[in-house]
């Protein structure tokens, strides 16, 4: 199954009425299974939830726990990177060199890992507090 279809497929589900950009974003667990999500906005602003955000939680809702690859797709002029708190979840459940492919509608692409998209990130072991 192509990523880049099932995000695209997806994005044309999104509810985005106040940006009016609507994203979509697929994911391959490793164990071969595919996720998707759409992002969903609100009207009380900060409610709205990331199409990466969607996904990872389909992936969780579907039993899978570990991402192997990821594809993100938008209208936009060039393609999007996931925001910072999306970094975050996809670093949740994805090793570093997990592929970050983010697509625009006509067609430019452009791949980076997880561990370059969040070279700063918060991670479990980091907890050594009281
Ligand atoms: N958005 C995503 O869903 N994923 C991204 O990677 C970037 C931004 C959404 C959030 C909001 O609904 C809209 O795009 C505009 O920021």
């Amino acid at each position: 199954m192509d990523l880049r279809d099932v995000a695209a497929e997806v994005r044309a589900m999104a509810y985005a009425p106040y940006s009016g950009f609507q994203v979509g974003a697929a994911i391959r667990a490793v164990s071969g299974r595919v996720y998707r999500g759409c992002n969903v906005e609100n009207v009380a602003y900060p409610e709205g939830t990331c199409a990466e955000a969607g996904a990872v939680a389909a992936m969780i809702a579907g039993g899978d726990r570990e991402i192997a690859e990821v594809t993100v797709i938008a209208a936009g002029p060039a393609p999007v990177a996931p925001c910072g708190g999306c970094r975050q979840k996809l670093f949740e459940f994805g090793a570093g060199d997990v592929p970050v492919t983010m697509c625009t509608l006509d067609g430019q692409s452009r791949t980076v890992s997880l561990r370059d998209l969040l070279p700063g990130a918060f991670a479990a072991d980091q907890m050594g507090g009281t």
